[in-house]
């Protein structure tokens, strides 16, 4: 076997994507949580180093070169999109010092590393200039087939040293908008991912022509033109032909989507993991759940989340780059970001955890509750309409219905800090910053302005005051002004 540092990945990622009839590039667009373009990079990774792959980008190349910038991947930019010859055209400096290049499409985003590993085995094994691969499918309409070579002699079979497994031979790949009435019923297609040995692929690549209806150089051309150069092209037929599925439309890429995360959903299941009515769920690729919990119908799930054993996720909560313990409960209708809830802490319904709040163990976050960038110790309740930004509240503390942490003084962000086993009554504004010391008691309805000592009483609100007969009195007035 040929060594792999001989080997580079073209990925043609250039096209707009008309079909899409949107301003993003299509290998921008996502399945999954990811883009199309991050999941070829990801498998195309797994076969060579990222400095090895090399992705045609043209249309909005910069916005495609910074989504992807991450990976390490190189570029080679296709100004004017031609076709799919062209883009290779475009990279035939950048893959002369190779030996062997594999070419992907940038729009094929399901295939496994291990399918473009056994094309480039089946590529080598063939001693071909040229393998395509292919699938036989009942609705072919749309995709290039494949012309096999009338059985008997070719030139390249000289070339082949003794014991060489024989594939039948391709002689054209045949774009459906030139197909013949009777080329019409072949159901064997390209599926739009090749290997190629270099030397005769650049040797001969200047020889596409723009006749077709599109006035586009397609790189399927380079079949019938390796073919009659006498070099030796071949078919790679999988089995599996979703796994290669481009999404030209959203419809497709919806239907790419679907498959993913129903993949997600059943390797969840398989590792223990209860999800009611799982294609209602949304949930992303890299979500990882442990053994026992549940997620209920109209879950998201996305980004990093972690989640532990025995939790329940109630329906219609967005739980996204979030990390939850064990035996949590997220009732329903929550939205949670990059936030952290410890074991045994009880969320909602309809509770907001905005970036960077920090849930303490057996926690009571309640409804209607907003928390941004604040952290709740240990067995801490805030059970009802309340907001705290930039907060910290002890182990045990209360904080009663209706509290505010005034966070902004319309410039800056101040904490708010309050300490343990502390007891903040109903309708409470704490004006950061501020600190409530352990233990300390707030009376309801109280503007805290200054610090409150641990253990003490503050309390900050008008007193009452209650006139006797008062309402009698005014009754009496208004009835005197009516009368004439
Ligand atoms: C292509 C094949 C077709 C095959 C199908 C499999 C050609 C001519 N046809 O058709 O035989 O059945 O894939 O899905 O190749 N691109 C560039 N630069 C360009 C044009 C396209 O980089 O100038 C990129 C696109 O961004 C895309 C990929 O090449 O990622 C494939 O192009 P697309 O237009 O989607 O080809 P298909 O019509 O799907
Ligand atoms: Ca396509």
């Amino acid at each position: 076997m040929e060594s792999n540092a001989k080997l580079a990945v073209v990925i043609m990622a250039a096209g707009k994507g008309t079909r899409l009839k949107s301003r993003r590039p299509k290998v921008l667009h996502e399945i999954g949580g990811k883009s199309l373009l991050h999941h070829v990079i990801a498998a195309a990774s797994q076969i060579v180093p990222a400095n090895h792959i090399y992705a045609v980008v043209g249309h909005q190349a910069e916005v495609v070169k910074a989504a992807v910038a991450d990976t390490g991947v190189r570029f080679v930019e296709q100004a004017e999109q031609r076709g799919t010859g062209h883009a290779v055209q475009t990279a035939g400096p950048a893959i002369a010092g190779y030996n062997n290049i594999l070419v992907l499409s940038g729009d094929a985003p399901l295939v496994r590393p291990e399918t473009i590993a056994e094309l480039w085995r089946f590529h080598q094994a063939e001693s071909a200039a040229m393998t395509l691969t292919s699938a036989e499918l009942d609705y072919p309409a749309g995709y290039g087939r494949i012309i096999h070579n009338a059985p008997g002699f070719h030139p390249s079979d000289e070339n082949l040293s003794p014991g060489t497994p024989k594939s039948p031979e391709v002689a054209a790949i045949v774009e459906q908008n030139m197909l013949t009435p009777e080329q019409l019923s072949l159901r064997e297609i390209n599926m739009g991912m090749y290997a190629f040995r270099t030397a005769p692929l650049l040797t001969h690549l200047a020889m596409l022509t723009t006749a077709n209806p599109h006035g586009e150089l397609y790189l399927t051309d380079m079949a019938a033109i390796l073919h009659s150069a006498g070099e030796r092209v071949v078919a790679f037929k999988t089995e599996d032909a979703a796994e290669l599925m481009g999404a030209n439309t959203i419809a497709e890429m919806m239907a790419l989507d679907a498959s993913l995360r129903a993949a997600t959903a059943s390797r969840l299941m398989a590792q223990g993991v209860t999800i009611f009515r799982p294609d209602t769920c949304v949930i992303d690729a890299q979500v990882e759940v442990a053994p026992d919990t549940v997620i209920e119908p109209f879950v998201q799930l996305l980004g990093r989340t972690r989640i532990g054993a025995e939790s329940r996720i109630r329906s219609w909560s967005v739980i996204e780059n979030c990390t939850l313990g064990n035996d949590v409960l997220v009732r329903q209708s929550c939205v949670l970001a990059d936030s952290t809830v410890a074991d045994g802490a009880r969320i909602g319904p309809f509770a907001h955890l905005r970036p960077g709040s920090e849930i303490g163990e057996d926690a009571h976050i309640g409804n209607f509750v907003e928390i941004k960038k604040a952290k709740l110790g240990k067995g801490a309740k805030a059970s009802h309409l309340t907001y705290l930004g930039d907060a910290e509240v002890g182990e045990r503390t209360n904080i009663g219905a209706g509290t505010i942490t005034c966070n902004y003084d319309g410039v800056n962000k101040h904490t708010t800090r309050i300490g343990k086993d502390a007891f903040v009554g109903s309708d409470s504004t704490l004006v950061a910053p501020v600190a409530v010391g352990n233990g300390a008691y707030i009376g309801a309805g109280s503007c805290i302005t200054r610090d409150v000592p641990a253990g003490s009483l503050a309390v900050g609100r008008a007193r009452q005051v209650v006139k006797e007969g008062w309402a009698a009195a005014r009754r009496a007035r208004q009835q005197a002004k009516k009368q004439p």
